[in-house]
């Protein structure tokens, strides 16, 4: 088992990442609360494969524990879902002392994280992620949030838990479609921030596809290191260091959005997001050549798409153009210098991104 510290200037919190951490949860929350109720919250897919195990962790706690289900899917991450929990948790009589589990993946995190930033004005809560987007991702930073109709994760907070228990053993039930889309992410990682962890994931995505290996636990671990570094300098995302973490996803969100969140997972959005930055790299004559060819060979060894057909280029500048990440209209990248090494680029030429996207459509 290894803990990461996030260090914050109030409220700093461990996650825990390892294969059983979850057995141990009681005496990972023993020190930091004594809860006067826990509710999980989950839905009804997580909570028939993992639910059972995750109530017995909790039992030495001696509180009375619940349980909450959210319908399982994108489409109820708003704040009709958020009211309806609310409302459940006052008549489950949660309190100040009480804490929410969420027990899920990104969408069931956010939903939970969500309404324990609000009700009572913040209460106490503890993420348990069971998607790897969710081990390495969404579980670590704070943000916690729903979709509105104009827009993806409009509405939302700034709200930490108290702790992230990772808990690698529930790969194994997850599907194919979501192991590769967390995988996604994970490559991300290795070219933002991390040479070596990039040459792992090179040299082993075979073992990496099978989720008992010793080695994803590895790779997790070190991806939540590496969120939680980059959180910790920018908590509230103000000095733009955060920012590289959104590597990919400029290009990423705005196919998401022209295919109307249909074709593509967003795993597989911003592998195509990845494989675009790094040919603007090239097209502005940034030595990306290498990165461009490593990392093509890493999303392809990882089932991930690295091309874009069927699909017009200005639909997709003008998505990007509409992005909130888009400042003052103008296009902002994140670009790769070398595996390991990202810059944020401003004001990046349209025509650029147009090459780019071009590219994209060639075999
Ligand atoms: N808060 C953040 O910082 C942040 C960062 C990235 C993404 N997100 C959000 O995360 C969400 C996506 O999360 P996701 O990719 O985890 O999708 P998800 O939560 O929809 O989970 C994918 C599917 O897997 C199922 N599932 C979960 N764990 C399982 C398991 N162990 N075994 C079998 N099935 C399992 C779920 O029921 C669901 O059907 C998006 O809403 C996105 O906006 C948030
Ligand atoms: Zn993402």
């Amino acid at each position: 088992m290894h803990k990461i510290r996030v260090n914050l200037e109030t409220n700093g919190y461990d996650i825990v990442v390892g294969r059983g951490t979850v057995s141990g949860l009681s005496a990972l929350i023993e020190p930091l609360m004594k809860p006067s109720r826990a509710l999980v919250v989950t839905n009804p897919t997580v909570n028939k494969l993992h639910g059972e195990t995750v109530r017995q962790a909790l039992r030495p706690l001696g509180c009375d524990v619940a349980t909450e289900n959210v319908p399982d899917g994108e489409q109820y991450k708003n704040m009709q879902t958020v009211e309806s929990l609310l409302e459940r948790m006052a008549l489950a009589r949660l309190d100040r002392a009480s804490l929410v589990v969420s027990l899920g993946g990104g969408v069931v995190g956010d939903i939970a994280g969500f309404a324990a930033a609000i009700f009572m004005r913040g209460i106490s809560y503890v993420h348990v992620p069971t998607t790897l987007l969710a081990q390495v991702d969404s579980s670590i930073g704070g943000k916690v949030g729903v979709d509105h109709p104009l827009a993806k994760n409009l509405v939302g907070a700034f709200h930490h838990p108290i702790l992230v228990c990772i808990d690698s053993a529930f790969l194994a039930s997850l599907p194919g479609i979501h192991l590769r889309n967390g995988m996604a992410e994970v490559i991300k990682y290795g070219i933002i921030a991390d040479e070596g962890l990039f040459s792992v994931i090179e040299r082993n995505m075979q073992s990496l596809n099978t989720t008992d290996s010793g080695l994803l636990e590895d790779v997790i671990r070190r991806c939540c290191q590496i969120k939680a570094r980059i959180v910790q300098q920018d908590p509230r995302e103000t000095s733009g260091l955060r920012s590289i973490l959104n590597y990919g996803h400029t290009v990423g969100h705005a196919v998401e959005s022209v295919d109307g969140f249909t074709r593509f997972t967003h795993g597989e959005a911003i592998s195509i997001g990845m494989a675009a930055a790094a040919k603007i790299a090239r097209i502005l004559r940034m030595p990306a050549e290498e990165v461009e060819k490593r990392q093509e060979s890493a999303l392809s060894a990882a089932g991930l798409p690295t091309r874009l057909m069927g699909v017009e280029t200005r639909p997709i500048i003008e998505a990007m153009r509409l992005d909130k990440k888009a400042v003052g209209g103008k296009l902002r990248f994140v670009l790769p210098l070398s595996i390991g090494r990202v810059v944020v680029k401003d004001g990046v030429p349209i025509e650029a991104v147009e090459e780019a996207i071009e590219e994209l459509k060639t075999h």
